[in-house]
């Protein structure tokens, strides 16, 4: 552990299947007036959003609500939220949902009281808020972003094909208490599933394929892989499996917020052309990083093929005997290629939408990070990009 830091997550998690009741002991702390915020409908197919409103109820709240929050949700959505928000006068905004909800959440408790453009502001320039902000509350019906316990919030520009992310410095931003109950992630899509499943496994990788030194954020993010390859075995084959999927989402959690980056760089770039890619094409977000990886991770193993031979051998269990390095590390990949169509993910960008004459728009919207083991040319991203057709 070489670097200095600083760690604070100081996100309440409530976690099992009788963990909704939770939100009666929470909601007391704040005012009367709460914004209820959630997706496309799933939560009232699932009478997920019965059971809420018949808490908030109890606690004697005066409920307004921001409904048709879609995945990848767009500025054009957070204004919309942020008039509702305002007539209301929130004091807690309550996001019932996945990624996308809770995402936007975040972004919208920066933007209430906000007089500048939020956009312009938190994603062009991307300053930190300087007024006042609301308090977000989690109930986690998706299982993958990490969003329930970290300060992200990804937005996305629909009119200018830009999809950014902004981890805002300030704690009070990461929501204040998040509710975790396995059981609401049985009903998710085997799509979905699939989908939050490489996520999780994506940001591991993201944080753990930068630096040399020896990190125990590094042994602890093997772990993690371990535990979800082994866990989305299980689902895959028997998605009702309570076991596999509360674990599937205590491991998204600590996948991404924070503690497996402390004392480290990390890389992120697989999460730069996803978004950039799903700024083009709208598609669903842990899709976008299995159509990029494999060709990103065989262009930069050379970079980094000491910490591509570990993963190899720790987390896939490659036997090393009469093996040059590269090779070992090359058989890490199939492994990883192997489970990941075992999952059934899509490994094209073809495949979610995007074409030929989209690419350089993309390489145009693809930040380049420089954690990693190599820093990208746009003409190497370019590269990827075909290769990933
Ligand atoms: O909208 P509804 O009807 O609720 O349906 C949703 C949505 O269509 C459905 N769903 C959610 N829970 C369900 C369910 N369907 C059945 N049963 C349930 N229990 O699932 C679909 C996807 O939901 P979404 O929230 O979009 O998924 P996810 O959690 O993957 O979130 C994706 C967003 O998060 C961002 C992504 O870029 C994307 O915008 N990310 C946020 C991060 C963060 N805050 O740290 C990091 C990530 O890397 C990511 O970029
Ligand atoms: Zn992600």
């Amino acid at each position: 552990m070489l670097g200095n830091f600083s760690y604070c997550n100081p996100t309440k998690l409530y976690f099992g299947d009788e963990s909704l009741n939770n939100l009666n002991a929470e909601l007391p702390e704040y005012g009367p007036n709460v914004v209820l915020i959630y997706g496309g409908g799933s939560i009232k197919r699932h009478g997920i959003y019965d059971d809420i409103v018949e808490i908030l109820k109890k606690n004697g709240k005066h409920v307004a609500e921001i409904s048709g929050v879609l995945p990848n949700p767009t500025v054009d959505k957070l204004r919309e939220g942020v008039d509702i928000a305002r007539k209301h006068r929130a004091d807690l905004l309550l996001a019932v949902g996945g990624g996308s909800v809770c995402d936007y959440a975040k972004a919208l408790s920066v933007s209430v009281n906000c007089e500048e453009d939020p956009w312009q502001k938190y994603y062009v320039r991307c300053e930190e808020p300087d007024c006042e902000t609301l308090p977000v509350g989690c109930v986690l019906t998706m299982v993958g972003t990490g969003s329930e316990m970290n300060a992200c919030a990804v937005i996305t520009n629909p009119h200018t094909h830009q999809k950014f992310g902004h981890t805002f410095a300030d704690p009070k931003i990461m929501p204040r208490f998040s509710i975790l109950n396995p059981k609401y992630t049985l009903t998710l899509p085997r799509y979905q599933m699939a989908a939050g499943i490489y996520d999780i496994f994506s940001h591991i990788c993201e944080q753990y394929f930068s630096g040399e030194d020896d990190n125990t954020s590094d042994y602890i993010s093997e772990g993690l892989l371990r535990s979800v390859v082994h866990a989305s075995r299980i689902a895959n084959q028997d998605p009702q499996n309570y076991e596999a999927r509360s674990n599937l989402m205590w491991a998204a959690t600590w996948a991404l917020n924070t503690l497996v980056s402390r004392g480290k760089s990390t890389d992120w770039m697989v999460h730069k052309l996803g978004h950039a890619v799903g700024a083009y094409t709208n598609a669903t977000h842990g899709m976008t990083l299995a159509a990029v990886t494999l060709p990103y991770y065989r262009h930069i193993l050379p970079f980094g093929l000491q910490k591509f031979r570990r993963f190899a051998v720790t987390v896939w269990g490659v036997s090393t005997e009469g093996k040059t390095d590269v090779q070992i590390a090359e058989e890490g990949m199939a492994a990883l290629e192997n489970w990941m169509r075992e999952l059934g993910l899509v490994m094209n960008i073809s495949d979610l939408g995007a074409s030929e004459d989209m690419l350089e728009g993309i390489a145009d919207g693809t930040v380049i990070t420089t954690g990693g083991y190599k820093v990208l040319t746009r003409e190497e991203i370019l590269e990827i990009l075909r290769e990933s057709l």
